[in-house]
């Protein structure tokens, strides 16, 4: 294959990377986004491959094998498990790209094959093992965090900060040791990979269970980060653009989130939110208000506007098809229907998007609270499906409160608020929802599936 040709093939799978990810950005055209964006990939994969004439053997078994893991991992994973998922996975991205980085060390001083210009080599070298490492490290955290198999709550310690001080400190030093030499630099770059390690483990372990979203949009902003760099240890055009891609979306998309809360990134890192959550939780509890499923189809039957508000509760209950029934008699009987996602509803990015449009709500019924706090005076009955931290007033009520400030959806500003779970038993966050004792409040106790299927059966028996 000519270098012109390789550019070529180059060039058309960074535009489709863009043009894929630009659809990924509505949800009409997400799926057909994915599947430019993966075009774009099998086309750069298989430029490469006839461009270098590598040993295709060795290629097909890695290939062969990794999508094996990855399919099964995946068709088995449950959706409410797929953040833990997503992060771990991006760990394996940081490693593979520190991999590069520590094969061309190895050839350079193992091998004696000096790069030709052995300074940009050597930077690049060391950014690569230093952003893999700390992605590869910190992603296994966050998973295991998420997962449930180590504490989710902030690990903090005395003089944490020094010590990361310290750390980085030691890396820097390390990285510029190597690169002043190095050809004789193996013992420094064996000291370079688990300092790199360490940092990861030391950066995310005081960082608590409800931020690790943020954390996994950041470290997947890392692993694009380490693959632009191990673009630049390889020379390999496509590899910088597209880490640079996924480096860039991360960082967009980490924003977002920390908009959402209402929080700085520096507050998300360092802040430890959430270890003394449960201790400024106490006071919000007055009398609920329980209603059955009979009541609750009479005040859904009169009423003409309706908000549906789902969160992590309707993921587990798998209730989207239910609602989306719901909304269906609900519109038939007059009423005008909404659906408010707010975005850290579920547990990862899209979650609520995703059931809904797997039950093919319609997407211009899907709006944000933007649109919805305004007017939501007007309307008859606000439905919360499972979700309780993204409409906890207090974020909006109470200054002690760890969620004041968040942006959360005013449904206790509906003439009924009308909440759907199984307990008065808090959130993610682990604070207490002052909602649920409002005066306008009812609970429908139940799992939320259940509880929908009743009042849709409610409504059939009319
Ligand atoms: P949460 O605040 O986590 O509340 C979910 C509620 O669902 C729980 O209080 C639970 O109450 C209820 N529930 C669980 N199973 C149920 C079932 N089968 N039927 C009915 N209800 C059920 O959810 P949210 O309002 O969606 O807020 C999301 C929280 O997670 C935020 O704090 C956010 O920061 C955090 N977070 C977000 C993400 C992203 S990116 N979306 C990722 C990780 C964490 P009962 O036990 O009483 O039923």
């Amino acid at each position: 294959m000519t270098p012109g040709v390789t550019t070529a093939g180059y060039i058309a799978a960074a535009v489709l990377f863009v043009f894929g990810l630009k659809m990924l950005g509505r949800a009409e055209t997400a799926r057909r986004g994915n599947v430019v964006s993966a075009a774009g990939m099998l086309l750069a994969v298989a430029v490469t491959l006839l461009a270098r004439g590598l040993a295709l053997r060795w290629i097909l078994a890695g290939a062969a094998l990794g999508a094996t893991v990855g399919a099964a991992a995946a068709m088995r994973v449950p959706m409410t498990a797929m953040p833990e998922m997503v992060g771990l996975f991006n760990g394996f991205g940081g490693l593979a790209s520190l991999l590069v980085g520590w094969a061309e060390y190895h050839r350079w001083v193992a091998l004696d094959q000096a790069p030709e210009r052995p300074v940009f080599s050597a930077v690049a070298i060391v950014l690569t093992v230093l952003i893999g490492g700390v992605t590869f490290s910190g992603s296994l955290v966050a998973y295991l965090k998420l997962a449930e198999r180590i504490p989710g709550r902030p690990l903090l310690f005395r003089g944490r900060h020094a010590v990361n001080a310290a750390l980085a400190a030691a890396l820097v030093a390390a990285g510029a040791a190597l690169v002043l030499a190095p050809e004789r630099g193996y013992p420094v770059f064996a000291l370079l990979l688990p300092l790199a390690l360490a940092l990861g483990v030391l950066a995310v372990t005081p960082i608590g269970g409800a931020d690790m979203p943020v954390v996994i949009s950041l470290l997947n902003s890392y692993s694009g980060l380490a693959a632009c760099a191990a673009g630049f240890v390889i020379l390999n055009h496509v590899l910088i653009v597209a880490g640079a891609l996924v480096g860039a979306s991360g960082v967009i998309l980490t924003r977002i989130m920390c908009k959402a809360m209402n929080r700085s990134l520096a507050n998300v890192l360092f802040g430890g939110f959430g270890a003394t959550a449960s201790a400024a939780a106490e006071g919000a509890r007055g009398e609920a208000k329980p209603i059955g499923a009979d009541d609750a189809y009479i005040l859904l039957e009169a009423a003409r506007s309706v908000v549906f508000v789902p969160g992590y509760g309707m993921a587990v209950a798998q209730a989207q098809h239910a609602v989306r029934e719901l909304g269906q008699r609900l519109e038939e009987n007059g009423a005008e229907v909404r659906y408010c996602i707010h975005p850290v509803a579920g547990r990862m990015p899209g979650h609520m998007n995703v059931l809904l449009a797997e039950a093919n709500v319609p997407y211009e019924q899907l709006v944000e609270p933007g649109d919805v706090n305004p007017t939501i005076g007007t309307v008859d009955v606000a439905i919360v499906i499972g979700a309780n931290d993204v409409v906890n007033p207090a974020a909006r009520e109470d200054p002690a409160s760890p969620l004041y400030g968040m942006p959360v959806i005013h449904v206790d500003e509906a003439r009924t608020c009308l909440v759907l779970k199984r307990s008065l038993n808090p959130g993610f966050a682990g604070v207490e929802n002052p909602l649920f004792f409002k005066p306008n409040t009812r609970m429908l106790f139940g799992d939320a599936k259940q509880s929908v299927t009743a009042l849709v059966a409610a409504f059939k028996d009319d």
